[in-house]
């Protein structure tokens, strides 16, 4: 019995030196001391033995059961240890190798413009208003002068909504709104979103953004309105931009005029931006209507004003050489990474 408890504690000792896993451990844990195992054997084996050798030797298997339990404990911690220093080792970071920089985005090209615009009209005063983007055909025709059989008007160009309200068709329903509230003088810009029943092609898009501007006050003169834009110009393409107006038509200003800034790209000399024009249209203006005025309730034989109003997507697409409309809405990392 001695032999062969003494062999099975070396058979448990070889076995040891060979573990590799906790799993490998319970196994000879298991061919040791479990219900089939060889410890378990021969103390079922003891049942054969005369009852006075039987104390000693149940001492004897009990005392190899306690190392072998011992010599299994120890093992299980060192391959705990030893799975935990492989695990480091290879978790192991080094802090002193460079970092990933996250990702940032940044300011879409049309939201620099609307900056830019932004700051340079609040540097000449104005304040920044906004207005809803249902109007009903009060606000969206009739108070600008715009006759009902304005084309403007017509189901081909404008989203409407049963019983008559509308998507605006542009932002200068907020010039009305604005003078309507009856607070004078008035200098004020309005950026927003508006509609038009367009097909998506280079040039345009059926949902797209304007800036308006509106200054009411007593004395406005056509020279206010050429001086205050020329200045703008310069401001948003630079020093050495010229401007020039051509007479237009638009309902609800008279005088009207269009104004074109000399190019950006050729300074003027004519060039594939500009389409060989030198000049490139930026907005349309005028002297407010005096229907217009009085319409909103200012006198138009005490005050003046001008208004203007300008794309959003054309003066972005004019100020960093875009060609294409469809590119602003795209949200294509390759061109937005560009600005
Ligand atoms: N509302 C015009 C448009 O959508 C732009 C415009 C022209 C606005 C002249 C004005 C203006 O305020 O005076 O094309």
């Amino acid at each position: 019995m001695t032999d062969k408890l003494a062999e099975l504690k070396l058979q448990c000792a070889e076995r040891i030196s060979n573990l590799k896993s906790l799993k490998e451990l319970e196994q000879l844990r298991l061919d040791m001391l479990g219900k089939k195992g060889e410890l378990t054997q021969l103390l079922k084996s003891l049942g054969n033995a005369s009852p006075e050798e039987r104390p000693a030797l149940g001492q004897l298997v009990n005392s190899a059961r306690e190392s072998i339990e011992k010599m299994l404990e120890e093992a299980r911690s060192a391959i705990i240890k030893q799975e935990r220093n492989e695990r480091l080792a290879a978790e192991r970071i080094d802090v002193t190798m460079p970092g990933k920089l996250p990702a940032l985005g940044a300011k879409h090209p049309m939201t620099t413009v609307l900056d830019n615009l932004k700051a340079i009209f609040i540097g000449m005063g104005y304040e920044i208003a906004e207005g809803p983007e249902i109007e009903t055909p009060y606000y969206n025709f009739d108070a600008l002068n715009i006759p009902a059989t304005h084309p403007a008007r017509s189901e081909q160009d404008t989203f409407y909504f049963e019983g008559g309200d509308s998507l605006r068709t542009s932002t200068s329903p907020m010039q009305i709104r604005i003078m309507e509230q009856g607070k004078l003088p008035i200098r004020a810009i309005c950026p927003g979103r508006v509609y038009r029943r367009d097909e998506v092609d280079a040039t345009h898009a059926p949902v797209f953004h304007q800036l308006e501007g509106i200054v009411v006050d007593q004395g406005v003169t056509m020279g206010d309105l050429k001086g205050t834009l020329e200045l703008f110009a310069r401001e948003l393409f630079g020093g050495n931009t010229r401007v020039r107006f051509r007479p237009h038509y638009f309902p609800f200003t008279e005088p009207s005029a269009e104004m074109d800034a000399s190019c950006f790209a050729c300074g003027g000399e004519g060039c594939r931006v500009c389409k060989y024009e030198g000049f490139i249209e930026i907005l349309g203006c005028g002297m407010i209507h005096p229907r217009v005025l009085q319409m909103s309730g200012i006198d138009p034989t005490v005050y003046t004003g001008f208004a203007f109003g300008m794309g959003l997507e054309r003066i972005t697409m004019q100020r960093f050489g875009v060609s294409d409309l469809r590119l602003l809405y795209e949200n294509d990392v390759r061109f937005l990474k560009q600005f």
